[in-house]
């Protein structure tokens, strides 16, 4: 029988709670130093124009400013992710409203801003585009016209301003369609919105006088934002120390550099440390948003309801650099082609340049985009054959053994369960509870994503754990789930882990709190840490007790055997008077996910890792009058595989659908002419909690047979239902349906008017 659980599986505080609660945690933004400067980023104001002069002379003799430096004082350096297409500062051109331009360095936030006011750039317009269709026309012009010298993963696709085309080809989808009773095409567009992190993005940055740099930042990636200062600065990444404060919220918008480097170059240039704090307009014009798309999908089905062929193509206006765009479309392909069992597949994502911002990764990047166009279509296709939108997923969803898109096999698969379970407690057997009200479901699958792990744990004299981790805790509680595995491995309490983190000199190599990973990366390789540790102990309590150590075991922050026990505290100080203490480390990198490789092109990511499935179901009412839409109630049932800490797996729960809930109905970042025109939070709509009914979950658990007790991530895939399961809701409340993100009332009532002339 399996030992029982009394550490993970439970709902115990955060170890980062009460600092929390308390408001003692310090925040990158609260963060100084005696000295401290303040940096400020002069930024383009033109979405494609040639740089004609950038004059200084008059801000520099302004009182209290120290520094500004422009891309003169940079190395000429081109960085970035898939494709290495970024400048710290713009070089001879602009290419979207918002870039970087100069920065300045000043005794006072004010006198920052006096600065930035007196500095003269003139800039010379060029012709841009504003949108995908813009960018793809023939003739259109370049964002980048020196695309093919930049260097990038040798695998993508590109082609102009197109700086990624990913397929997936399965089967012979022509042949599918051929095969299929009916084929429905349909086009879906969303728009780009913002994490809506509380806390901007933040650093400050000191040198010493050894020449190495450090930054205190809010970064979700310590060590990725060590390796671009590294090309930036033209230092070696072990002369650059990236520590992580708290985090107020990241969701993907501070996986990359943001204001770490104006803030070390701008504290190398005076001497002296520089905080840099982002605004909200700088924010909301010149951040890493989610992208904007247009999908089209062609699906042929059977008179039964079965899905024979899909062809897709899913555009993602990725702004003026390509940032996570190659990723994203490649990773969106998968999501075209649903949790579905479909064995025709002609499935595209690309990445488009445009004059605005560059976009970049937001929690389940690609996820909701591409679920909405799939799942608003199922619904549509249920109508057309005049079948229940439930029973037609349930026809055609991938199950235990089935292949996924790219041929995968999938195990611990939960999505019927999903499904059922959601409809059965959202009361689908009623779907039109009332005039104007419906109900909508959705369902959708993610990934858990690699990347390695390692931790250093130790075993205090006072019998505590140690435990040293390169991940940064952004929110979720992903790192009390670790420390939750390695409380239950070593048989101590929640309480008794002591934790160290996100530290590029201090704490192993992390690949950092991104992509539902940390609570199953880091909690694994505290797995193997306490797997050595156990050795440890059992090596020194066997000689204390006089017993074989094949005949010990951990209990109760001791090591027994029989009636005989020593505690931990007393071998880690005997180990520390004789045998150098007890420390151990654990790594963990997932093993690869096995697919057919003949199935991708220019992909980045052609398999899910321990996938995770998922339902959501909404019942809403819509306003005929004004198009207010009111939430009544909000489901989801998520296999998360095993629930490390169901507290903090349903906060993931409740705030990705919050933020799922914006992108429907009221979020958008809104470009005319490469300007954004509501870049305030005033403009720029988030839900508040009066918005949002009581978000109920339901965790469904089929083990990942990788993850730590069978755990998947669960971070992100909250996120992606929300829109889809809105608008199939809205359909069914009042018959119109919205194919473009965000369902606004003003949409919902020129449509009513539309129906009903
Ligand atoms: Mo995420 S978008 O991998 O933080």
């Amino acid at each position: 029988m399996a030992p029982e659980l009394r550490v993970v599986g439970k709902p115990l505080p955060r170890v980062d709670a009460y600092g929390k609660v308390t408001g003692k945690t310090v925040y990158a933004a609260d963060f100084t130093l005696p000295g401290m400067l303040f940096g400020k980023v002069l930024r383009g104001t033109e979405p494609h124009a040639r740089i004609v002069r950038i004059d200084a002379r008059r801000a520099l003799t302004l009182p209290g400013v120290r520094a500004v430096i422009s891309a003169a004082d940079v190395a000429d350096v081109r960085y970035g992710g898939a494709l290495k297409d970024e400048t710290v500062f713009a070089r001879e051109k602009v290419r979207y409203v918002g870039q970087p331009v100069a920065a300045v360095a000043a005794a006072t936030s004010e006198a920052a801003e006096a600065a930035l006011a007196a500095i003269d750039v003139v800039y010379d317009p060029l012709p841009a585009v504003f949108d995908v269709e813009g960018a793809l026309a023939p003739g259109a012009p370049l964002v980048h016209e020196a695309w093919e010298t930049y260097s990038a993963i040798p695998i993508l696709y590109r082609e102009g301003n197109i700086c990624n085309r990913a397929r997936i080809l399965a089967g012979d989808v022509e042949r599918g369609l051929a095969e299929a009773d009916r084929v429905f095409e349909h086009r879906f567009t969303t728009r780009m919105v913002h994490q809506g992190y509380t806390e901007p993005r933040a650093a400050v940055a000191a040198w010493d006088s050894a020449g190495q740099v450090t930054v205190w930042s809010n970064t979700q990636l310590p060590f990725e934002v060590q390796n671009t200062l590294a090309e930036i600065l033209q230092l070696p990444p072990s002369r650059i120390r990236i520590l992580v404060p708290g985090i107020g919220g990241g969701f993907g918008g501070k996986l990359r550099v943001g204001v770490e480097h104006f803030a070390a170059l701008l504290a190398r240039k005076t001497g002296r440390p520089v905080r840099v704090i982002t605004t909200s307009e700088e924010e909301l014009t010149a951040a890493y948003p989610r992208q904007g798309t247009i999908v089209e999908l062609k699906t042929g089905v059977t008179r039964d309801g079965r899905l024979t062929g899909k062809q897709g193509r899913i555009f993602f206006d990725t702004g003026a650099f390509a940032g996570s765009g190659p990723g994203v479309a490649s990773v969106a392909t998968l999501i075209l082609a649903g949790p579905y069992c479909i064995p025709n597949l002609h499935l595209e994502g690309y990445a488009v340049y445009t004059n605005k911002t560059n976009c970049g990764s937001f929690r389940a990047p690609s996820g909701p985009q591409a679920n909405f166009a799939v799942e608003s279509q199922m619904d549509i296709i249920a109508d057309a054959l005049g079948m229940d939108p439930l029973d037609l997923r349930l026809r055609n969803i991938v199950r235990e053994g089935d292949e996924g898109p790219t041929g995968q096999l999938l195990t611990g698969v939960g999505l019927e369960e999903c499904l059922r379970r959601a409809a059965d407690a959202i009361g689908w057997n009623d779907r039109r509870p009332g005039p104007s009200r419906g109900k909508g479901i959705a369902c959708g699958w993610w990934t858990t994503t690699g990347g390695s792990s390692g931790v250093y744990v130790k075993i205090n004299p006072d019998g505590t754990v140690a435990l040293n981790t390169g991940a940064a805790e952004i929110g979720t509680g992903a790192l009390t789930g670790a420390a939750q595995v390695l409380a239950e491995q070593l048989s101590v309490e929640l309480s008794d882990i002591n934790l160290v983190s996100a530290d590029t000199y201090s704490t192993p190599f992390d690949f950092g709190a991104q992509g539902s990973r940390t609570a199953f990366s880091v909690g694994n390789a505290c797995r193997a840490a306490a797997a050595d540790l156990r050795r440890q102990l059992f090596a020194l309590a066997s000689r204390q007790l006089g017993v074989e150590p094949d005949a010990l075991e951990l209990r109760e922050r001791h090591v027994v055997a029989g009636g005989k026990r020593v505690s931990l505290a007393d071998l880690s100080r005997l180990s520390q008077q004789s045998g150098g203490g007890l420390i151990a480390h654990g790594t963990f990198i997932a093993p690869p996910t096995p697919y057919d490789t003949k199935r991708v092109e220019a992909h980045v990511y052609p398999a899910f890792h321990s996938p995770s499935f998922h339902a959501h179901a909404v019942d809403l009412a819509v306003d005929p009058e004004t198009g207010e839409v009111t939430l009544h109630r909000y489901v989801v049932a998520q296999d998360v595989g095993f629930a490390l800490n169901p507290t903090y797996v349903e906060g993931q729960i409740e705030g990705g659908v919050a933020q799922g809930v914006g992108q429907a109905l009221s979020e958008e970042i809104v470009y005319e002419n490469g300007r954004v025109v509501n870049p305030n939070l005033t403009d720029y709509k988030m839900p508040t909690t009066l918005d949002l009914p009581r978000i109920e979950s339901i965790l469904v658990q089929h083990p990942s047979a990788v993850g730590p007790y069978g755990a998947k991530g669960v971070g992100e895939p909250p996120n992606i239902e929300p829109p889809a399961a809105v608008a199939n809701a809205v359909a069914a409340a009042i018959g119109v349906r919205i194919t473009s993100l965000p369902i606004t009332a003003e949409k919902i009532v020129m449509a009513l008017r539309k129906e009903t002339p």
